[in-house]
């Protein structure tokens, strides 16, 4: 979901159509827009498609500079014309689009009702114009002052009037929103991928800010109406990373740009024998003083913490605890001053891991974020920010910002344990130069592809599966199934391989894939006889492990042959066939790869 508005000097419609198609990749079940033309505000709207809503525009002409648009995601109301936005007062007279949710919308839906207002959807965002209509004495950037302090929730929203047609109000809180700054012209996006198109001058708008556009020129005021300034952001992205290319899915376009950014994440950030961080300002006394280390995210950056965890603990000997965002609140954890809060976030707007960061803020917490988006909630609410140079993630499922992520905390990892002096010199030298070699051996597997595909064949027909490993292998396993589960709709679950005896063995049967990760050289003869067990009951094996490890190879139906690392970053090269084996049997099944359905991109409700 997300919104976008123009004003300018061109015509609005193919920038707002160009911005949604843009945002379209965080997942949509209806899309509209409100443009002014003859005096008065032109609304069309579309479940479905972006090209549904295309077709809508083509019957007519329209030569409006200022419009606004939105792609929905239902959650007041089913997906349907009437619930999608923009969504107007009763006469037609101010327009809004909105993310996020009005928490007090009944009550205040029920208070407009009593007092004459007509609504037209079951959407909390309908209560906003009508607020705005009963506020509003001439004067539209205190009226909009005035709804905000009365509405409670999370929200980045865009009006629109015909009483002020060279205007355009925003208003952003716990849910992010852009402005881009072009020649003579504004364009406003939840999303900073729908922006360097046009233009890489942006501001980020904080919290309980509000951007008044007018004349080509962006004004900032706070939730009082005192003016604020802000500096102008570049945006780093090319235009067209945001395209597919020649690939035909961006999961797969993003799957393949995996050498690219591991080199530019790691670019900069290693010197011959130590990690150089410099984005980090914690000093040694601060990194000795941490009695602890504690990891929050959510889904497939949750699984970039489990790795680590372990290499926090094995490297720079701090304790660590990792929680899934969304339960880390309600756990009362134990969270202080010594604490060092690890939050990873790939578009670092993600509403749990969002409340998670404040939590451990507000009990003192220091924060480090690891964060893709410059200028995300997360990276401006962290104390330190480590970048992941993955670039926009467009399809659904992540891949290159997972693999960025563990290279993140490889670094993290090193750095602390640098801080401390906990590992040799030489260890540090070793383990620096096969890093350096990681890109490289990443470009390595896809001269594997076709055995990819042919693995594939094993699951395509599979009702379910299981992926087991231990060590790291199992968080790798953890998001190998992950994948599969998103992009396949295939029930798939990850289970630590000395586990699977204890119960879920049962549910082992003739027919039942098994994707087997050996890859942890100690742990190497034990998850070799967990595989044999396996095999015992007649399951297909489909493993993963080094170049080498022929006794594996021979125990399992199929076997891929990784390039040789360390163990400590194997997780890294290991995930990499995973993500190809979840997209050709996505394929293979029909499915809308980039768009698993009931899916978005970016949760930013809790
Ligand atoms: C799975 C996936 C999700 C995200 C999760 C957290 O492929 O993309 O599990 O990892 O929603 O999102 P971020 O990293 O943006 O906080």
């Amino acid at each position: 979901m997300g919104v976008f508005g123009y004003i300018g000097k061109n015509k609005a419609i193919p920038v707002l159509v160009g911005g949604l198609r843009k945002l379209g990749f965080q997942g949509f079940d209806s899309t509209g827009l409100a443009v002014l033309e003859e005096g008065g505000i032109w609304i069309t709207k579309s479940t479905g498609k972006l090209v549904d809503l295309e077709s809508k525009l083509s019957a007519r002409t329209f030569t409006s500079t200022v419009g606004i648009g939105h792609t929905r995601w239902a959650t007041h109301g089913r997906p349907c014309d009437e619930n999608a936005h923009p969504h107007t007062d009763c006469h037609g007279n101010f327009a809004v689009v909105h993310n996020g949710i009005i928490e007090n919308y009944l009550e205040l839906k029920e208070w407009l009702i009593s007092e004459g207002h007509i609504f037209r959807s079951e959407t909390d965002t309908e209560v906003l114009p009508h607020l705005i209509e009963h506020y509003y004495e001439g004067d539209l950037e205190a009226t909009v002052c005035k709804v905000l302090n009365k509405i409670e929730g999370s929200y980045a929203l865009i009006v629109l009037s015909c009483k002020h047609p060279g205007m355009l109000i925003a208003a952003r809180k716990n849910s992010s929103l852009v402005v881009g700054l072009g020649e003579e012209e504004c364009y406003l996006a939840s999303n900073f991928s729908a922006i360097p198109e046009y233009t890489k001058k942006t501001y980020v708008l904080d919290d309980e800010e509000i951007a008044v556009l007018t004349d080509g020129r962006a004004q900032f005021i706070d939730f009082q109406g005192k003016t604020k300034e802000k500096e102008v952001c570049e945006v780093n992205w090319d235009a067209s990373v945001v395209e597919k290319e020649d690939y035909e899915h961006f999961m797969l376009k993003e799957i393949y740009e995996q050498p690219k950014v591991l080199r530019d994440t790691l670019s900069g950030r290693l010197a011959d024998e130590k990690v150089v961080l410099k984005e980090m300002s914690l000093t040694p006394e601060q990194i000795t003083g941490f009695n602890k280390v504690a990891i929050v995210a959510c889904g497939t950056a949750y699984h970039a913490g489990l790795i680590g965890r372990s290499l926090i603990e094995r490297w720079a000997k701090i304790p660590v605890e990792i929680d899934i965002a969304s339960e880390f609140r309600y756990r009362s954890p134990l969270i202080d001053d010594r604490t060092l809060v690890i939050v990873l976030s790939q578009s670092g707007e993600t509403a749990d891991t969002l409340a998670a960061l404040r939590e451990a803020k507000r009990l003192g917490a220091r924060i480090v974020g690891i964060t893709n988006v410059v200028g995300s909630s997360v990276s401006r609410e962290a104390h330190d920010v480590i970048y992941t140079w993955a670039g926009p993630e467009i399809a659904i499922a992540s891949t290159k910002a997972y693999t960025t992520q563990i290279e993140a905390m490889v670094l993290l990892a090193l750095y602390l344990s640098q801080a401390k002096a906990t590992m040799p010199q030489e260890w540090n030298r070793e383990i620096i130069t096969e890093l350096k070699r990681i890109p490289d051996k990443a470009s390595e597997i896809f001269m594997q592809v076709p055995k990819i595909q042919h693995m594939a064949s094993y699951i395509k027909e599979s009702s379910s599966a299981f992926f087991i490993g231990r060590g790291l292998d199992w968080a790798v396993a953890l998001e190998g199934s992950l994948k599969l589960k998103e992009t396949t709709y295939i029930h798939a679950e990850a289970y630590a391989a000395g586990e699977l005896k204890h119960g879920a063995i049962a549910l082992i049967t003739e027919n039942t894939p098994i994707v087997a990760l050996n890859t942890q050289r100690e742990l190497y003869d034990k998850t070799l006889s967990n595989v044999n067990e396996i095999k015992a009951r007649g399951a297909q094996v489909i493993g993963f492990t080094f170049k080498g490890n022929d006794s594996f190879g021979q125990s399992v139906d199929e076997v891929l042959y990784l390039p040789e690392t360390i163990n400590e970053l194997a997780p890294i090269l290991t995930v990499i066939p995973l993500q190809l084996l979840a997209y050709y049997v996505s394929l293979a099944r029909g499915n809308d790869v980039d768009r698993p359905r009931n899916l978005v991109k970016s949760v930013t409700v809790e």
